[in-house]
């Protein structure tokens, strides 16, 4: 006989596609992965020295049937067992975002399950879960990809306060142009933090740039262009640059800005746990040195494993699970929304 008092578990099935990796994945109870099916489009897009929008679109339409079907059978359970259809539906790249949204509605409908439209940025931060079984909220989180960098004040599951934003490119954006602009290439990120290890962080002084009356809002534009000058005054006067210095020059810049605004933020605001999210997380750098600065404060740090810092679709399924406790349902009408922002439903 069952006992009444054990709850059941709730079986997420989750989709994610809104830039250039298909992603399916099955997560038990929001923390608990049973699966977690990624089809990364990067060596195609490298060919381009970024991603084409309209390439993406095309390949996630071509995988993503057999994405979901790896997530459901490496998981061992079957569509009927699932509780609900967890979806990203924003923010990203629209068409991208597209083929995700359409595949979960048909799913969710032929098989009459609930449909959950997930934020990106919620699944980012929601990442933090699946492996720390003690981190509840409220937290801060500190968001750094490739489209976002965002200081949220994480009140409750699927309540947030965005206290800072970029004002112009993202900490991601601002790593894969300067990768670009120094030979690295495309994905900038893992490349420059590959690269910065044989370099000297103080070798060039990049600018840290601060946003006036706004101590949260970030600003990498100026970084950015301040590489391109170096590189260009070097050429100019026909003079060798090293690599490996820019690169470690221009992360130690971009870590700096990133730590001391969110340390700021924590003395303020009186954080005892702060985690990381997003690409730029799973910089070596950056890790360390918010790891140490958190340390420092007595603050409880958290990072996820590199697999759950850039896109995939268990944090999706994380974030899916809080928003279908709290009653999130989705109808038939969910469309993908690029500039969706956090908190909005
Ligand atoms: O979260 P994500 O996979 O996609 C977005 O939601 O944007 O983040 C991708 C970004 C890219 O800009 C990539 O260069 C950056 O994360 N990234 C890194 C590292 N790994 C990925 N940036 C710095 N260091 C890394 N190790
Ligand atoms: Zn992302």
């Amino acid at each position: 006989m069952m006992n009444e008092n054990v709850e059941k578990d709730i079986l997420i099935l989750a989709i994610e596609s809104s830039c250039d990796e298909t992603a399916a994945a099955v997560v038990k109870n929001g923390r608990t992965v049973l699966s977690n099916i990624i089809s990364s489009q990067i060596a195609l897009h490298t060919l381009y020295g970024g991603v084409v929008p309209e390439i993406a679109s095309r390949k996630h339409i071509e995988k993503i049937n057999q994405v979901i079907e790896a997530a459901l059978s490496e998981a061992g359970v079957t569509l009927e067992e699932i509780d609900a259809i967890g979806v990203t539906y924003g923010p990203g790249l629209v068409g991208a975002l597209l083929v995700g949204v359409a595949e979960a509605k048909a799913i969710a409908y032929a098989a009459k399950k609930p449909l959950i439209g997930v934020h990106h940025i919620e699944g980012h931060i929601a990442a933090n879960f699946i492996e720390n079984q003690d981190l509840e909220p409220p937290f801060f989180a500190l968001v750094v990809s490739g489209g976002h960098t965002h200081l949220v004040r994480v009140k409750d599951y699927g309540q947030f306060d965005v206290i800072g934003r970029t004002r112009d490119d993202a900490a991601g954006e601002a790593f894969d142009k300067v990768a670009r602009a120094v030979g690295l290439g495309y994905p900038g990120g893992p490349k420059i933090d590959k690269a910065a290890r044989e370099g000297n962080p103080d070798a060039i002084i990049f600018p840290r740039a601060h946003v006036e009356e706004a101590p949260y809002d970030f600003s990498f534009s100026g970084v950015k262009s301040s590489v391109l000058n170096y590189i260009n005054g070097c050429q100019m006067k026909g003079e060798e640059y090293s690599q490996a210095d820019i690169a470690a020059s221009f992360q130690k810049a971009v870590t700096d800005v990133l730590v001391e605004k969110a340390m700021h933020a924590a003395e303020e605001y009186h954080v005892d746990k702060f985690a990381i999210a997003g690409g730029v997380a799973s910089n070596s750098a950056l890790r360390a040195a918010m790891k140490e600065a958190c340390e420092r404060r007595g603050i409880r740090f958290y990072y996820p494993s590199l697999v759950y810092c850039t896109d995939n679709a268990a944090m999706i399924g994380s974030a899916a699970y809080y928003e279908y406790i709290n009653g999130t349902r989705h109808g038939w009408d969910l469309n993908a929304v690029p500039n969706l922002k956090l908190g909005e439903r």
